[in-house]
This record gives C-alpha cells, sequence and structure tokens, in this order.
C-alpha cells in the first residue's frame, strides 16, 4: 500500500508524513466482544424473541437499567470471582463507575428505589448486555447477553418451581429436550445447616458458598485450605465436602436427619415439578452451590448432560440482598441465561434455526423517469403494512432478480412506462413465476 509510509519516505518527509499517514484501525472488535452482522442479529433477534414469548406466557413483565451503574452496587465482601473481572473506572465526574456484570444488583436498586408502591409479587424479566473480564472459554466472552427472570415477594418454593418450569418451556420450545439437558438443584441451607450445627457465624455463609463454588476448578486441597483460612474447623470442613458429594435426597436426609428446612424445601420442589410435569428434567445435585454471595436457599443450574459445555443458566434465592444494599429485605428468587452456552448447544445438536432475510415486495422502476413513480408504489404498500426494499437506483433487470433472491422477497413489482400510464405495474410472485399486471389501488 502507499499510506504505510516507509523508510524512505519518511527520511525524505520527516513528520510530515506522520501526520498525514493513516494508521489502519483493527478491525476486530475489543478481545471477548462481538459484532452483530445481520446474520448474527436474525439469530440473536430469535433467541430474544423466544426469551420474552415465554416470559410472556408466564406473566413476566420486561424491565431493564442502565449498562453503567456505580461501582458500589457490585462490591460485595465474599470473594466472588465476579468482583475481579469487573469493568470500573472513574468517570468525568470522578465518579466510580461500572459496566455491569449482571442484573440483579440493578433489580434490587430498583425495587429499594420503587418501595412501598410496587405491588407484590413483581415478576420481571429483562434481556440485558452484561460485562466480566472473564477469561475466554467456550461459551464465556466479556460481554454477553443475559435472560433474567426474577419474583420478588414470593417466600414458598413455588417460586423457584415456576422460574424452572419456565426454563423448561424454553427449552421445549427451541427444540432442547430432557434428554439433551437436566437442572441441578441444591440448596444452600444444606450448608447452612452444617455450619448452624457447628456454631459457625452466619457472617462465614456467603464465603463458604463462594468457596465451595470453586470445587471443580481448583484442587480439593487447596479448596480445604481455604475453608480453614477463613475459620472453620477441621471436623466442620469434613463433614462439608462429605455432604458435597451426595447425590440424593434421601441419602442427604439421612447425613442432616430428616427435619430441616433444606430437606423439607428440596421435596417440597420436586413435588411441584412433578406437577408442573418437568420431573425428568431435575436431579438433586448437593455440589451445586452457585458462585454468588447472595444466594440463600435453593439454587440450581441447567447443564448440558453431554457434559461438553459450562452451565447453560443458574439461580436460585436471595433473600437477604436488599438489607445489604440498606432496603428492608424481600423473598426474592430469579435466574440468568446467557446468550452464548445456548448457540453452542444448539450447534453441537445441530439444531441451529436457519434464518434469512425476508421482505415482502421488492420495487423496482424499469426506467429512470419512472423513480418517483416506483417511491409512490412503496410508499402505497408501506402504509398498507407491506415491507419494500425499494431499489433506489437503475439497474438491470438482472441485477433486480438476483437480489430479490438474496433477500428471498415474496413479490417482484416492475413500474414500467406502457402500465404506468394506464395505472397498473406489473406483479410477479417470485416463488411459481407467475405474473400479472396490477391496478394501483388493487395491490395488497
Ligand atoms: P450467573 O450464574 O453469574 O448468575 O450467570 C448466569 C448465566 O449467565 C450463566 O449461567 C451463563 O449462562 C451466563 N453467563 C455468565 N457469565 C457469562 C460470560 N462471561 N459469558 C457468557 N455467558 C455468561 C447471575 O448473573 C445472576 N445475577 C442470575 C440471577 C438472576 N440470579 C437471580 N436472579
Amino acid at each position: 500500500g502507499s499510506g504505510g509510509g516507509g523508510d524512505r519516505s519518511s527520511a525524505l518527509a520527516g513528520p510530515l508524513v506522520l501526520e498525514n499517514s493513516v494508521q489502519k484501525i483493527d478491525v476486530n472488535p475489543p478481545k471477548g466482544t462481538r459484532d452483530f452482522p445481520p446474520e448474527e442479529m436474525r439469530l440473536r433477534n430469535w433467541l430474544f424473541h423466544n426469551f420474552r414469548e415465554v416470559s410472556r406466557l408466564t406473566g413476566f413483565e420486561e424491565v431493564d437499567y442502565p449498562v453503567l451503574e456505580s461501582e458500589a452496587l457490585f462490591i460485595r465482601k465474599a470473594g466472588e470471582e465476579i468482583r475481579d473481572q469487573l469493568y470500573c473506572f472513574e468517570d468525568r465526574g470522578n465518579r466510580r463507575v461500572a459496566l455491569r456484570p449482571e442484573l440483579t444488583p440493578s433489580l434490587a436498586r430498583l425495587v429499594i428505589q420503587k418501595g412501598k408502591s410496587l405491588s407484590l409479587p413483581l415478576k420481571w424479566f429483562a434481556i440485558g448486555q452484561c460485562w466480566r473480564y472473564e477469561r475466554m472459554t467456550r461459551g464465556r466472552r466479556r460481554e454477553h447477553y443475559q435472560w433474567n427472570m426474577d419474583i420478588i415477594g414470593v417466600p414458598e418454593v413455588t417460586a423457584e418451581a415456576e422460574l424452572i418450569s419456565s426454563i423448561v418451556t424454553f427449552f421445549k420450545k427451541i427444540g432442547i429436550s430432557a434428554s439433551d439437558v437436566g437442572f441441578k438443584v441444591n440448596s444452600r441451607k444444606v450448608l447452612q445447616e452444617i455450619l448452624r450445627s457447628y456454631s459457625i457465624s452466619e457472617n462465614l455463609f456467603a464465603k463458604v458458598c463462594v468457596i465451595i463454588d470453586k470445587i471443580e476448578k481448583i484442587p480439593i486441597d487447596e479448596i480445604k485450605k481455604e475453608l480453614k483460612s477463613v475459620g472453620m474447623p477441621q471436623e466442620a470442613v469434613n463433614e462439608l465436602l462429605e455432604v458435597l458429594s451426595v447425590k440424593s435426597l434421601s441419602e442427604l436426609e439421612e447425613i442432616l436427619g430428616g427435619a430441616g428446612e433444606a430437606i423439607a424445601e428440596l421435596k417440597q420442589l420436586f413435588s411441584l415439578a412433578e406437577k408442573f410435569g418437568y420431573s425428568e428434567w431435575i436431579q438433586f445435585d448437593a455440589s451445586v452451590v452457585r458462585g454468588l454471595a447472595y444466594y440463600t436457599g435453593i439454587v440450581f443450574e441447567g447443564f448440558d448432560r453431554a457434559g461438553k459445555l459450562r452451565a447453560i443458566c443458574g439461580g436460585g434465592r436471595y433473600d437477604r440482598l436488599l438489607s445489604t444494599f440498606g432496603g428492608d429485605d424481600l423473598p426474592a428468587c430469579g435466574f440468568g441465561f446467557g446468550d452464548a452456552v445456548i448457540i453452542e448447544l444448539l450447534k453441537e445438536k445441530g439444531i441451529l434455526p436457519e434464518l434469512v432475510p425476508q421482505i415482502e415486495n421488492i420495487v423496482c422502476a424499469l426506467d429512470h423517469d419512472l423513480q418517483g413513480a416506483a417511491a409512490t408504489v412503496a410508499t402505497m404498500l408501506r402504509e398498507k403494512g407491506q415491507s419494500v426494499d425499494l431499489v433506489l437506483e437503475s439497474k438491470p433487470l438482472k441485477w433486480v432478480f438476483k437480489r430479490a433472491a438474496r433477500i428471498n422477497a415474496q413479490r417482484l413489482i416492475l413500474v414500467g412506462n406502457t402500465e404506468w400510464k394506464k395505472g397498473m405495474v406489473s406483479v410477479k410472485i417470485l416463488s411459481s413465476g407467475e405474473q400479472s399486471e396490477i391496478k394501483l389501488d388493487e395491490l395488497e
């Protein structure tokens, strides 16, 4: 190229050339982020459409919050991964702000702000972009969109059961079955009961959960060390780790004794799952605790049964989040469902939908002088709610046919001199090739 400014030219012209030369920009988006050219945008819209459709079926209302929030909203002291992944900076007014890594703190903020004016229970959903400075792996990137559904004001397990039911409805809708995907369900109250039985302070609860969540990512000796370093006695650590390997409710019941809240709630959830009709989708798994500090009760995650991908979605109950922001606590539960892992799963299964652009009409003037006439036709059709791709330049017919095929137009409408004089246009149904002359006011 000529813009690079090699040795010779810079030696001759000095800094002048530097000023004039154009440094070619990196055309890739920042690492871990995506562009959405039309084909990607169609897929994203398809996914979001299904998120919205399921949320509508279950009677949830859509909300959103700013992508930029005050940093303080996301600072929790439990050692969560999400804290170290925060995109945060000082704005021009010297305020500490952050790109949201998740939506739940914003929801909490808005619920506190609205206070008593809200009529409970709230059933809210949102689809928003979240930012986390992650190490990139398959299905994990630095920005992702998350579908969230949350229920505020319902203390009973019926809320969790309803949320899981919504996700099952979504999976079925896009062609995923119980043989592809399942939910692992647990309750953090199991851990809480163990901590209590050793008289360990409630303050350790969130920290312990966050450590336990790392069990599959770091060596077990590290986990033990961390648990001890936050102040858990050896015996308690041992019992905790023993309980985590439990894979059935009856086994858990034997260890904990039948009475606790954890067992009762889990049993109720499984019984409700039967009534909702998704028993085959869910299983108890004591090792699932999720990585966020604020969960207090039932937690769950969607996983692919082939075991190739990271968690598809995750959520749980967080009855004490509002008070950490100085509000009055309300019972709450919800989930986040990312846009990345699910697409990977659809690819694996070979059931990614084939989405093509679609338009009802392509309208073209056969003569440069008739471009105004073509515009009139386009307006008429658009006013009737028909989509029109209006050819904006004089192009050969061959080009127009090619374009019509590319955009999957249903009809080609040609505006030619002889017909136009009679108030008519030529209409070709592109699927059948059937062609006719139609009066302008009879077009529909
Ligand atoms: P989370 O488990 O951190 O929960 O994220 C929920 C889901 O978001 C994950 O299961 C995954 O689908 C998606 N996700 C998270 N990080 C990434 C990433 N870096 N790249 C792609 N996808 C990602 C929460 O965020 C909670 N706020 C969810 C919730 C709502 N709990 C209650 N209400």
